[in-house]
């Protein structure tokens, strides 16, 4: 694959996946998996994951390992030229793409990641030309529903690993639960000062139980902790997008506790009524409970 479709470098550490991506990698070796599709709900860490799989196995595909992201197309047709301009083949105008690509690939052994195809489902033929014509092909798919391809095989991402709220382990160990450990490394990143302490491990364990181990929704609730530092902000705390339909729809969180949101607002955030506690005094709930009732004589 010339340039092979680099594979884009996240921002910030993966946390756990050891087992997962020890599983994916062992389907992937398998001279029978031709396409293996990684599904589950928006925001479960599909992405990371195969990111993940995807560098470790440049031995396995001596002749490339190539990412193209989908997500950003709706249109089923430009797959194929899509796939063609990340693997860095030159839009010829006349010449069929899928042609290109397979003229490309040829008996290769190559790794081919199609990120994000759920929105693009009926492209699912192109993959199956593509397989069919290169004989080494392997293809990787990310996508919250499997294709239906011949021969796929679908792993599903499992949700981040979660304490068990009852029994609460010592601090040191509820810090590598894979949930935990994903918030606090988030929360630190957005405030230097968060640590987990003794006294905020159990809320923390109980914001990444009730986000139910999704990473992405972690990560946006550790990063929002980072603006309510202060301690009484914790106990009451609770999450919860307030989405309108229309942001709904391309919410990725697949939290599916999206709830009205407030008219202009422009990020998801957990219903501030959850937030009474910590509610600030310039919040709408700080300043509705400081209105001055009306006086007696008045209307
Ligand atoms: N194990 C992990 N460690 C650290 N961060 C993670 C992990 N898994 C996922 N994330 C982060 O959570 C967010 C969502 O992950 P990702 O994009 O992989 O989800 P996805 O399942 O592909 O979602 P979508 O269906 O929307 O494409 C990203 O910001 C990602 O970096
Ligand atoms: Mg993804």
């Amino acid at each position: 694959m010339a340039p092979p479709g680099r594979l884009p470098v996240p921002l910030a550490p993966l946390v756990g996946r050891e087992r997962e991506a020890a599983i994916v990698r062992a389907l992937l070796d398998h001279p029978d998996v031709r396409v293996l599709t990684l599904t589950g709900p928006g925001g479960v860490g599909k992405t990371r994951l195969a990111l993940r799989v995807a560098a470790e196995l440049g031995e396995v595909f001596p002749d490339g390992v190539g990412f193209v992201s989908l997500a950003p197309i709706a249109d089923p047709a430009l797959v194929p030229a899509t796939i063609a301009r990340a693997l860095g083949l030159r839009d010829s105008g006349d010449r069929d793409p899928v042609a290109a690509l397979t003229s490309h690939l040829g008996a290769g052994a190559y790794l081919l990641v199609l990120d994000n195809f759920e929105q693009i489902l009926a492209a699912a033929p192109v993959v199956a030309d593509l397989l069919a014509a290169c004989p080494r092909l392997t293809v990787l798919v990310t996508s919250r529903e499997i294709l239906h391809l011949y021969g796929e095989q679908a792993y599903l991402v499992p949700p981040l690993a979660l304490p068990d709220l009852n029994r609460l382990p010592p601090l040191d160990e509820l810090g590598q639960i894979e949930a935990v450990r994903l918030f606090a490394d988030r929360a630190h990143a957005a405030n230097a000062a968060f640590a987990l302490t003794a006294t905020n491990a159990p809320a923390v364990a109980a914001i990444c139980a009730r986000l139910d181990g999704l990473p992405l929704a972690i990560e946006l609730a550790a990063a929002r902790s980072a603006m309510f530092p202060r301690r009484r902000y914790w106990p009451g705390w609770s999450i919860g997008c307030r989405c309108s339909p229309a942001v709904r729809a391309t919410c990725r969180s697949g939290c599916g506790r999206c709830g009205p949101r407030s008219p202009g607002a422009t990020t998801c955030s957990p219903p501030r009524s959850r937030l009474s506690s910590a509610a600030s005094p310039s919040s709408p709930a700080g300043s509705r409970s400081r209105r001055r009732k009306p006086s007696a004589g008045h209307g």
